[in-house]
Order: structure tokens, then C-alpha cells, then sequence
């Protein structure tokens, strides 16, 4: 595939000469490994299935069984997934400056696969499971079509991600934040950035003086403003490009004086 996005000198250099990188990823980045998004038009998850039913505290009080069998096919499929260039150019990002934060709206956990060390996971884990009550995480239960009882007080266990109305990790979010108001550079990837909090952290950045740098297949629906640009593309492609354009092949992390002054 061609390149639509053009990776400029000034960003380029943005990127060698940064202290502090900061990185908020969507379901974009994981496209490509085969996971679809949640509201492209046609291939959504949301345009097959009814969020109020699947990704709210409710929608499981009326149906713990179904929620159940439904996260349990998702994280079937993610399991089987692998992850793609974009998470791997991100996991070497972090390598590579000297300081960087991830966060994501992503449950896959294809971040950490792909080897990255850090990751602030604002909306949970799919591969994780707790009480529905007590909140505590259970490791050992009989996984089935029907949602196990919790070990400890017998309420149904539930996938350990926030569903909508439900309040974010609060030690997660301040992370999240910390980390956008601090940020010189800003990577906003692969999301619509329509759900909040995380949708308002590029414009937080953005606010405080740092440069925002949107990646995504589509501008459309984005913000634009100063300080923010627009790569179109897939990440799984413009990644790897931002990496090669500013560490060539060759000087590697290893190498020594591969980090600029
Ligand atoms: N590379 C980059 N961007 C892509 C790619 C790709 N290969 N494929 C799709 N995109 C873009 C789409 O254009 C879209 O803007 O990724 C974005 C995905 O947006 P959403 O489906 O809305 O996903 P996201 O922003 O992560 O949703 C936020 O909503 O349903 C909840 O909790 C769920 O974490 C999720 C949150």
C-alpha cells in the first residue's frame, strides 16, 4: 500500500530530541491484528452488538450468562491474535526515549505481547476476571458458557473491564493524566476519541504545549487545532515509519550513542 502520510523533518527531529513521550491508543491499533474496532460503520462491534446489553453494569445485572459468553468468544479471539508492526513500534518507541508513557482504551493486552514494559490499561484487562460484587480477582474458575460464581461469595464473576458508566481506575487515570500535562510530544492512535476521560488527553497535552500527532486511517471526525497534525494511515504502517524516519536502521538502542544529546 502506498504511503498517504508524510513523516516531515520537524517531526522527526520532534521525536530524537523528546523527554517525555506520551501515547493514548484505541482499537485502531489493534485493527490489523485481526480485532475489530468498535464503531467503523460497517465492521464496528458496536453496529452488531447492543453496548447497553454487553458493556454495562446493567445490561450484566439482567444477564450475567449472556455478557458471560460473549466476553468469553472476544477473548477466544484475542487470544488467538497476534500483535501486529504498530504495537511492536510502539514497544521499541519506549526503548528508544528517554521517558514514555502508553495508555489504553485497549483490553487486548497486545501492548504488553508485543513487549512493551509499561502499559496504563485505563479500561482493564478481557484476560482477567473478577467478582461482580467484591471487585476481587479470581484466578481459578470453571470457564463455560455460563458466568462461574465467585470462590468467596457465590455472585457472578465478570470480565475485568470498565463498562460504560462505570468509573475508571483512579490510580490509572491520575497516571494518565500526569503524564499528558507533561508531555512535549503526544501520539494519539488508532481511536475516535469519543469516550471519556481518555478522549479529552491529547487536548490536555495539547493545551499544556505539547505537539499532538494524530494517527489514524481517517481525519475525518477529528480535532484539528494548532499544535495537532493528522497522519492518515494505518498504524500498523505509519508506526514503523515514524521509527525508521528517526532511528534508521542501524542505530540501535544497543549501539552506543544511539540516543541523541
Ligand atoms: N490504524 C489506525 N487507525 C485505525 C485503523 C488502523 N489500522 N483501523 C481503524 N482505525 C481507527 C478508526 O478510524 C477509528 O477512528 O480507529 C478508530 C477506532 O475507534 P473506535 O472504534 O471508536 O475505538 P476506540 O476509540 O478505541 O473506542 C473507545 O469505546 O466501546 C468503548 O471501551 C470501548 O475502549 C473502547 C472505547
Amino acid at each position: 500500500m502506498s504511503e498517504a502520510f508524510e513523516i516531515e523533518p520537524d517531526l522527526v527531529a520532534a521525536l530524537r530530541s523528546c523527554r517525555h513521550l506520551a501515547v493514548l491508543t484505541g482499537a485502531g491499533i489493534s485493527a490489523e491484528s485481526g480485532i475489530p474496532t468498535f464503531r467503523e460503520a460497517l465492521t464496528g462491534v458496536w453496529s452488531e452488538y447492543d453496548p447497553e446489553e454487553l458493556a454495562t453494569p446493567e445490561g450484566f445485572a439482567r444477564n450475567p450468562d449472556r455478557v458471560w459468553g460473549w466476553y468469553r468468544s472476544r477473548r477466544t479471539r484475542i487470544a488467538e491474535a497476534e500483535p501486529n508492526p504498530g504495537h511492536r513500534a510502539l514497544a521499541e518507541l519506549e526503548r528508544r526515549v528517554p521517558s514514555m508513557t502508553l495508555v489504553t482504551q485497549n483490553i487486548d493486552g497486545l501492548h504488553l505481547r508485543a513487549g512493551h514494559r509499561d502499559v496504563i490499561e485505563l479500561h482493564g484487562n478481557i484476560g482477567r476476571v473478577r467478582c461482580s460484587v467484591e471487585g476481587t480477582v479470581v484466578e481459578r474458575f470453571e470457564d463455560g458458557d455460563r458466568a462461574p460464581g465467585c470462590p468467596t461469595c457465590g455472585a457472578p464473576l465478570r470480565p475485568d473491564v470498565i463498562w460504560f458508566g462505570e468509573l475508571l481506575p483512579r490510580a490509572a487515570l491520575e497516571r494518565a493524566w500526569a503524564a499528558a500535562l507533561s508531555a512535549d510530544l503526544f501520539l494519539s492512535i488508532g481511536t475516535s476519541n469519543i469516550v471519556e476521560p481518555a478522549a479529552s488527553l491529547p487536548w490536555a497535552a495539547a493545551q499544556s504545549g505539547a505537539r499532538v500527532v494524530v494517527i489514524n486511517t481517517t481525519s475525518e471526525g477529528q480535532r484539528r487545532g494548532p499544535g495537532i497534525r493528522h497522519l492518515v494511515g494505518p498504524a500498523g504502517e505509519v508506526l514503523p515509519a515514524l521509527v525508521r524516519a528517526a532511528w534508521p536502521r542501524g542505530s540501535t538502542p544497543e549501539a552506543p550513542g544511539w540516543r541523541q544529546a
